[in-house]
């Protein structure tokens, strides 16, 4: 039986990018917005899961499923029974409500309708009834939304965040570095999971005031260093590039690519952020595109940033 349910949710510009990070956290091919694992993330993880059930029991029969979680005799003070709807199946409004109080029942301690302390789920997967533990989704990566130094070059927080999943996936110990980290958007996400991560950035101003974000979150400020990609020393498993363009920071072209060539040699394996399709110029590098998607900024322009995964 698998242990956790995830439901995911975003906007549909958003379903590429989701595709990826999913691949990276989950080792599989994304299909649906329901995905059953046994892979335990916490729900605010990614900024695409929108709730999480820690599976009880799964039966094909509802009566079946109320005797096994009586048998579990879970005990819970102000709890509530919640039916979650999922793409798969879809199940009338009058029947969840009659099952949610079935299953109350199963379960001891007290009801609290308005102010829960617990919320169990049930769902109906085809053909399967589930119940279990819930979790909503909360945004506990938009706190980092509110650091004080931010440029027009900044990524936007769910991005950064994402970045990050798509670089680490399932692996803690993994070492990564923004060598262009700008006011560290990238590096404040990856400080938030507890990982391994350093940043760089060519200029005083901008490094000092990346600095002053992480000092601002209570995180060691010392992790970001003005220093050139081109001068950097060490190895890295994964490198998270968001390429410095011509908007803030004047660069040219030969600049960038100079850039992309730095990068191959610091790490393994690079997420790379671009404005636009530089596919030609990575593969120029030595490096090898595995993966890639283009983010738009809604769903109807053409335009938008693209997202390479290389090695
Ligand atoms: C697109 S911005 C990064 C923005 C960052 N992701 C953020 O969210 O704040 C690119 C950064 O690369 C830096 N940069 C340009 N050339 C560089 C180089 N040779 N080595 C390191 N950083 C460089 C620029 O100063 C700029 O801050």
């Amino acid at each position: 039986m698998k242990k956790f349910l995830y439901v995911f949710n975003y906007p549909p510009e958003d379903r590429d990018l989701c595709a990826l990070e999913f691949k990276a956290l989950f080792k599989d091919k994304y299909v649906s917005k329901c995905y059953l694992t046994n892979k335990d993330y916490s729900v605010d993880r990614s900024v695409f899961i929108k709730a999480k059930i820690d599976i009880w029991q799964i039966d094909k029969d509802f009566d079946n499923l109320i005797s096994k979680v009586d048998k579990l005799h879970k005990n819970y003070v102000d709890f509530k029974v919640i039916y979650l709807k999922n793409e798969i199946t879809h199940v009338e409004y009058q029947e969840t409500l009659q099952k949610c109080k079935d299953i109350s029942w199963a379960i001891e301690g007290s009801v609290n309708m308005s102010k829960p302390k617990h919320v169990i789920a049930i769902t109906k997967l085809a053909d399967k009834w589930i119940c279990g533990y819930y979790h909503h989704g909360v945004p506990s990566w938009k706190k980092h939304d509110k650091k004080p130094h931010t440029f027009s070059n900044s990524l936007d927080i769910r991005l950064a965040r994402t970045l990050i999943n798509i670089a680490a996936g399932d692996n803690e110990k993994i070492r990564i570095v923004d060598p262009c980290c700008g006011m560290g958007t990238v590096v404040l996400e990856g400080l938030a999971l507890g990982l391994d991560i350093e940043g760089f950035d060519i200029s005083r101003e901008i490094s000092w005031l990346a600095r002053k974000n992480l000092k601002y979150f209570g995180y060691d400020e010392y992790l970001i260093n003005k220093v050139s990609i081109h001068d950097l020393q060490k190895h890295y498993d994964v490198a998270i590039m968001d390429i410095p363009y011509n908007l803030y920071t004047p660069i040219t072209y030969q600049e960038q690519c100079q850039i992309i060539q730095s990068s191959r040699k610091i790490c393994d394996k690079m997420i790379m952020v671009t404005f636009e399709n530089m596919s030609k110029e990575i593969n120029q590098a030595g490096f090898l595109i595995i993966d890639s998607c283009l983010r738009k900024k809604t769903e109807y322009v053409k335009f938008g940033r693209y997202i390479y995964v290389c090695i």
